[in-house]
């Protein structure tokens, strides 16, 4: 099968044909696009520039080599054990009981998942890169979660205007500072935090030489210090160090948690498969802390199918991951493009196109399961079918500039979803609606069972609120 590119004209989106566009844009370094857009925006009004928005293709790759030394199988090993204590301490907080004379005592406090997913990323977060968790958990929120989503609001309003060039040069920090703008005072206290942070960070990295490698903190910034190209000897210099750890944050903390809050959304929305999903991990694992990254998690398909199924009705970076056609244009689809013409297609369209997912806009996780029960999906879930429902999911993007955390996201989602089937039964609070969408919220809003996201290039979401009780194991 033909793999599906994203790029294509605007109005061809909707066509089967799109998807099998030869031109391989996104999956071949040397295509002749760049990128463009947010991340445009983005280099233009921050000091420095990280490996995700640079667009220059070579110091892409040379940058890309070195963060794929944070994200190998061993690293990820390493890092497991820090994400599964967040995750317990998590599950602790939706263990908290009602406070003395609410009703329905058995049922723990109420939390709203968008809030509490982002709280567990975030500190998962602080933790692998600056080896300190940003309490958001114990603070109920961030002003760094904050902070990324009225940068990424910014880029985003900027990103298209006609007029940016003009106004590129009016939002250097500076300037801002001077008018006063809040998100640049919050960008400052998170550099003057994280310097502080990367300092005490520093300091446990000089003390690790006297340890045993077992004994030795390897996190994220770890494995970035270290990382060390091959064959040219570069390596991050201290500033870039530092900045692409606060990449890391930025990348990794709403979409993980976009994916998770989507997935509970889901899931108490559709009765059926959620006891088919607690039925799964439940009959797997003897005990929770069993649980953990391995063969036996990974290897449980319809927790993997309810995972994927939220990644791909509600992916969190739902929009365009836009390329700019450079000199000497492109063929796409049998088109000449012309150099400077923007092209993509967003992820939220490629995932609802019905040729590659039948009933597109239901939460089917058998889609994703070979074998399941047709009188379920309604098709036939064959080797094909699923390998095409595959072949367009694009949720972590595709080729060089894919998301190099797609393995640690697998890991925390993974973890955290089957540990809260495994200690939980959950419901959604008495008469909460918040994340439906409905037809006063206007075209292709009005379906109250499915996910609302807000598209600033990564996702402004709201709920569901639910209730967790601690399952009686014998
Ligand atoms: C469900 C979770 C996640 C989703 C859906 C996701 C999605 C994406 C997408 C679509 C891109 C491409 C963006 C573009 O073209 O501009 C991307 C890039 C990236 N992601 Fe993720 N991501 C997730 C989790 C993570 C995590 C946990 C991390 C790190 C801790 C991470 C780090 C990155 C980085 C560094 C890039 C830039 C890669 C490059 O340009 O070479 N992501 N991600």
């Amino acid at each position: 099968m033909a793999v599906p590119s994203l790029l294509t004209s605007a109005s061809a989106v909707a066509a089967a044909a799109v998807l099998y566009v030869s031109a391989d844009a996104m999956a071949n370094r040397r295509a002749n696009v760049i990128k463009t857009g947010w991340t445009d925006a983005s280099m233009r009004v921050n000091v420095g520039v990280t490996t995700h928005v640079v667009a220059d293709r070579q110091l892409h790759a040379a940058r890309r080599k070195l963060l794929n030394h944070a994200f190998s199988e061993g690293a990820l090993k390493n890092l497991e054990k820090f994400v599964l204590a967040n995750i317990r301490e998590w599950c602790g907080y939706m263990a908290e009981p009602k406070e003395n004379g609410e009703k329905d005592l058995q049922w723990g406090k109420e939390r709203d998942m968008a809030q509490w997913s982002t709280n567990l990323a975030f500190d998962v977060l602080g933790d692998l890169c600056f080896g300190k968790s940003f309490n958001a958990m114990k603070q109920g929120s961030s002003y760094i979660q904050k902070l990324i989503m009225s940068s990424s609001v910014f880029q985003m309003t900027i990103a298209y205007l006609p007029i940016r060039e003009f106004i590129f040069p009016l939002t250097k920090p500076s300037i801002l500072f001077v008018l006063g703008n809040e998100t640049i005072k919050q960008k400052v206290k998170y550099r003057q935090d994280i310097g502080a942070m990367v300092q005490d960070r520093f300091a446990v990295e000089n003390s690790n030489s006297g340890k045993s490698d077992h004994d030795q903190r390897k996190d994220f910034f770890h494995y970035l210090l270290h990382a060390k190209n091959p064959e040219t000897g570069e390596t991050f210099k201290p500033i870039d160090l530092v900045g692409e750890a606060a990449l890391l944050v930025a990348a990794g903390a709403d979409t993980s948690s976009t994916a998770m809050s989507a997935c509970f959304f889901y899931l108490v929305r559709n009765p059926r498969v959620l006891r088919k999903l607690q039925g799964e991990v439940r009959a797997t694992f003897d005990d929770v802390e069993e649980i953990k990254w391995g063969a036996k998690l990974t290897g449980l398909p319809y927790l993997r199918g309810c995972i994927d199924e939220a990644l791909r009705m509600s992916p969190p970076v739902p929009g365009l991951l836009d390329r700019r056609v450079l000199p000497g244009g492109m063929l796409i689809d049998g088109h000449n493009i012309p150099a400077g013409t923007v092209v993509g297609a967003p992820t939220y369209t490629v995932q609802h196109n019905e040729q590659y997912y039948p009933r597109p806009f239901e939460f089917l996780p058998e889609r994703w399961v070979e074998g399941s029960e047709p009188s379920v999906t309604g098709f036939e879930v064959t080797p094909e079918r699923v390998s095409m429902a595959k072949s367009a999911f694009h949720a972590f993007s595709s080729g060089p500039r894919n998301c190099v955390g797609k393995n640690m996201a697998y890991m925390e989602m993974l973890i955290t979803m089957a540990r809260t089937m495994w200690l939980f039964d959950i419901r959604l609070k008495e008469g909460d609606r918040s994340g439906e969408g409905g037809p006063e919220l206007g075209p292709g809003r009005e379906r109250a069972g499915e996910y609302q996201l807000t598209d600033w290039f990564i996702s402004e979401r709201h709920g569901p609120v639910l209730e967790f009780k601690k399952r009686e194991v014998f």
